[in-house]
């Protein structure tokens, strides 16, 4: 694309934003008048992700800019669309390589619905996430910044709150309040997308004495990861993730010092625990903005892939396949979690004890996916590597697929690094050409001082 080719395709892109953006206050979302700009737009978007992977579009003294060509030929569609940019109070939008009709359908809604003026711009970013927008992108230009891991906490922070509610107004007698998981868990959905390990790597935040609360996040959070996985419509995800963050409802029925004992149950003590999923199920279906699927999925999470479990099904009874993914997930989280009657698994130990269940009580394909998809070593393994350093395992880009990211903590004779490194294991060495550093496998993390695994993650990404 040459200059004058590139400034008209760009005039071409905002008008559309600037039209559909408009009609947006006249017509319904689903109006030609609307849904065609938008079309037209992701069309004139296309031939600029031939040679790059991002495109910026800046409001700076009062002219648009996108990719430093300022638009001048200012339509009044294009002055409501940067009016409506700045009263949001966005310096930059960025569109991101992969972005779909639905994500500019949803971002100009976004514009159009949004009535509050200068918003924070972590506000903005998970606002947008809540909205399901994954490949457009805001940013500041100054502090105010903040990096995926501190929104993915907000988040993960936000949905441990609404745990904590619902289960102490079932506690009380009282309904909980069923929208306000399903904005929890659509929050945690749309930055499963937009940042997977940052959202993963708060699952391994264990805390003892809550576990009940962060379990049932935890349990949503990896529930969401499979279910983008396995490509699910975003109904279907919410669902899934609803049910991941409220499985365990049910155990409020059941005394507290019951859940809370450690070692084996007597055979009445299981008994009582076996009547949860039913409970569950129950108060689910007193809750507003719940989803039929959900409550069976309630219901179901520890019959088990080869119905042994309980509620003991009949042999006509159908399961919701998506009681199997909770299913995996509650045994992933169990298993590297710490218990007074357990120790903690690595995530690579977990997946090998999975392995030895799946046909049995868990959907093989579902283990596969969950090994294959969490990658050889799985966010916040700690990893021997080649030089003898110790270091934790912060990310695995390409969904699983490519090399994994590690920050390092100790160096080759065990000593504590001063601050958590990050390296890049594809740097070569540069007399051999070859990686300088390579994983030789996991390490116990017990052999260790315990890690803060979000101050890694900060420290790394600072
Ligand atoms: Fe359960
Ligand atoms: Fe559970």
């Amino acid at each position: 694309m040459d200059r004058r080719q590139m400034e008209s395709a760009i005039a071409g892109v905002v008008r559309c934003l600037g039209a559909s953006l408009k009609n947006l206050g006249l017509y319904p979302t689903t109006h030609p008048l609307v849904r065609t700009p938008v079309e037209k737009c992701h069309v004139e978007l296309a031939p600029f992700f031939a040679d790059r992977s991002e495109l910026a579009l800046t409001v700076s003294d009062g002219t648009l800019v996108l990719e430093g060509v300022p638009i001048f030929q200012l339509t009044s569609s294009l002055e409501l669309f940067m009016a409506r940019l700045g009263a949001i109070g966005l310096p930059a939008v960025i569109f991101e390589r992969g972005v779909s009709v639905e994500d500019i359908e949803l971002f100009v809604r976004f514009l159009h619905e949004t009535k509050e003026q200068g918003l924070p711009i972590p506000e903005i970013k998970s606002r947008l996430a809540r909205w399901g927008v994954t490949h457009i992108r805001v940013t500041a230009t100054e502090e105010e910044e903040k990096d995926d891991f501190a929104l993915a906490r907000e988040i993960y922070g936000n949905a441990l709150n609404v745990v904590v509610r619902a289960l102490k107004d079932v506690r009380n007698g009282k309904i909980p309040d069923g929208a306000e998981s399903d904005r929890a868990v659509r929050e945690m959905s749309g930055m499963v997308s937009r940042n997977r390990d940052a959202m993963l790597a708060l699952t391994l935040i264990k805390n003892f004495d809550e576990y009940t609360y962060n379990h049932s996040v935890n349990v949503s959070v990896l529930s969401l990861t499979v279910a983008e996985t396995l490509g699910l419509s975003e109904t279907e995800r919410i669902g899934i993730g609803v049910a991941g963050l409220l499985h365990d409802v049910g155990k409020t029925q059941l005394a507290l010092d019951l859940i809370r004992k450690p070692g084996t149950l007597t055979v009445e003590e299981f008994e009582e625990i076996k009547k949860h999923p039913e409970e569950g199920f129950a108060i689910l279906g007193k809750m507003t903005h719940i989803q039929e699927s959900t409550r069976a999925v309630v219901r179901e999470h520890h019959m088990r892939f080869d119905r042994t479990g309980y509620p003991r099904p009949e042999p006509e009874y159908r399961m919701n396949p998506h009681s199997h993914v909770i299913a995996v997930s509650d045994c992933y989280d169990a298993l590297t979690t710490m218990r007074s009657y357990q120790k903690a698994r690595t995530p690579q130990q977990a997946l090998d004890i999975m392995k030895k269940l799946a046909g049995k009580s868990l959907d093989p394909d579902l283990v596969e996916l969950m090994d294959r998809s969490l990658g050889v070593y799985p966010v916040g393994t700690m990893v021997r590597l080649s030089t003898m350093e110790v270091g934790v395992v912060t990310g695995n880009p390409g969904g699983g697929k490519g090399e994994s990211m590690v920050a390092i903590l100790f160096d080759r004779s065990g000593n504590p690094l001063a601050a958590p490194k990050g390296v890049d294991l594809k740097e070569p060495d540069p007399s051999s050409g070859k990686p300088r550093r390579m994983i030789l496998g996991t390490v116990n993390p017990l052999m260790h001082p315990p890690v803060s695994m979000s101050g890694i993650l900060q420290a790394v990404s600072a």
